[in-house]
């Protein structure tokens, strides 16, 4: 048998631009939020010093105002759009003016377990992940949910929860552009043009604001309130939570945004579809869209019997689950990003939360099919949930990370595990 987690710390080895991870070579050039860290956490696994300088040079991004982007450009790169220039962050390092899910908080937690001697380290980080956690309570909160102003602040950049509020962006004055993403990868992978007109229109207006958040309200079409960003944001505080007590921190600010998310969260939920939902802030509706993310309630301490018969059905529909949208829906397109593919970092987040809360036989199974896809087809970006097939990039960080984390744990090959 092949030793994946040889092979595994090979890709991150492979990626380590020196104190930053990229998230593949080619198709992600830079340093990448939430990337980074499941690339800390799972080089903390087998080189723990390598792991925090991870966490660390992530928040060297950060900009003033505590938002930690979504993209660090630490060195230019031609191969890739948009670029610096185009996104005209103005944080310290040249960035994106939009941030990524709040993973990073839950897994410096898991790797202050894994290697207690790094707390100096974590107690370092610990005030400057409060500060982004803050700037996502003060700009992005609808009735308590987490909002994105950007599909690509969601992480699930092409998901169908984006396609009504898209649909209202006028970008006919968009202007030329060159994509680069697609002479990297198949097209058919790939966000549609139509698409991706949006997503630059969207950050031309944040750059006509200069990225101020107060201004970006008034002006920003696009605000829908998102279970990836309220889930993730959620377990954060709460790992965030107790970290601060051990270390002796003031928490009760925490405490309070825990509450209001919690709440928030409940507006998630959308009984017509029987799962959590995302919501088009400026129109009020819910988008009716089932998908990975309605499923990260138990990874945000949420155990919510009323959420698992829909994530069962998606999960018996498919071979390899989870899928990152309902099999049954119309719209389903198993090769395409985020709109069926499953994908092992959503994976090892719904997995790992269902574990976590006794949700054992889903869980069994989602982490036994992350594994088989692996083991079958190496370390992709995505993989087609009925055939396994490996799709978008490939020697991904992440995906190695998944499997030296948590994957490749119950499967024969042990060489590795931590
Ligand atoms: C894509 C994904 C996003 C990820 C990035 C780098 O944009 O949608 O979640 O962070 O690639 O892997």
């Amino acid at each position: 048998m092949t030793d994946l987690y040889a092979q595994a710390r090979q890709i991150l080895r492979d990626n380590d631009k020196g104190g930053y991870t990229l998230p593949t070579h080619g198709l992600y050039p830079y340093q990448w939020n939430w990337d980074s860290a499941f690339a800390a956490w799972g080089f903390t696994t087998f080189d723990p010093d390598r792991g925090w300088t991870e966490l660390e040079t992530l928040m060297t991004g950060q900009w003033e105002d505590g938002m930690v982007p979504h993209i660090i450009f630490h060195q230019p790169d031609p191969g890739y759009f948009p670029g610096p220039d185009v996104w005209q962050g103005r944080g310290p390092i040249p960035s994106s003016g939009i941030s990524q899910p709040p993973v990073a908080a839950t897994f410096m937690a898991k790797m202050l377990t894994m290697h207690p001697a790094g707390e100096a380290r974590a107690r370092a980080i610990w005030p400057k992940l409060k500060d982004w956690h803050r700037w996502f309570m003060d700009w992005r909160l609808d009735q308590g949910a987490v909002c994105v102003t950007h599909p690509w602040e969601a992480g699930r950049d092409n998901a169908p929860d984006w396609d009504a509020a898209m649909a209202e962006i006028n970008a006919d004055d968009v202007g030329d552009y060159t994509r680069r993403d697609t002479s990297h990868v198949d097209p058919a992978m790939r966000p549609t043009k139509y698409d991706y007109d949006r997503y630059i229109k969207l950050v031309q207006i944040g750059v006509s604001v200069n990225w101020d958040q107060e201004k970006l309200l008034a002006v920003n079409p696009f605000r829908v309130a998102d279970p990836t960003m309220t889930f993730t944001l959620l377990r954060a505080n709460r790992d965030l939570l107790a970290m601060g007590r051990r270390f002796g921190e003031d928490v009760s600010d925490i405490e309070d945004w825990i509450k209001t998310l919690e709440a928030g969260a409940d507006t998630l939920w959308n009984p017509q579809i029987g799962g959590y939902d995302s919501r088009d802030v400026r129109s009020g509706a819910f988008n009716g869209i089932l998908s990975n993310a309605s499923a990260l309630c138990w990874y945000a301490g949420i155990n919510d019997a009323r959420a698992l018969p829909a994530i069962e059905r998606m999960l018996a529909a498919c071979t390899y689950g989870l899928p990152s949208y309902d099999p049954a829906a119309d719209g389903f397109e198993p090769l395409r990003y985020w709109r069926g593919p499953s994908w092992p970092i959503m994976n090892y987040l719904v997995g790992s939360g269902m574990e976590e809360q006794g949700i054992d036989a889903a869980a069994a199974r989602i982490r036994a099919d992350t594994a088989r896809l692996m083991e079958e087809n190496g370390f992709a970006e995505y993989y087609d949930p009925h055939t396994g097939a490996p799709a978008g990039g490939g020697t991904f960080t992440w995906t190695a990370a998944v499997w030296l984390g948590w994957a490749g744990h119950d499967t024969e090959d042990k060489r590795g595990a931590a």
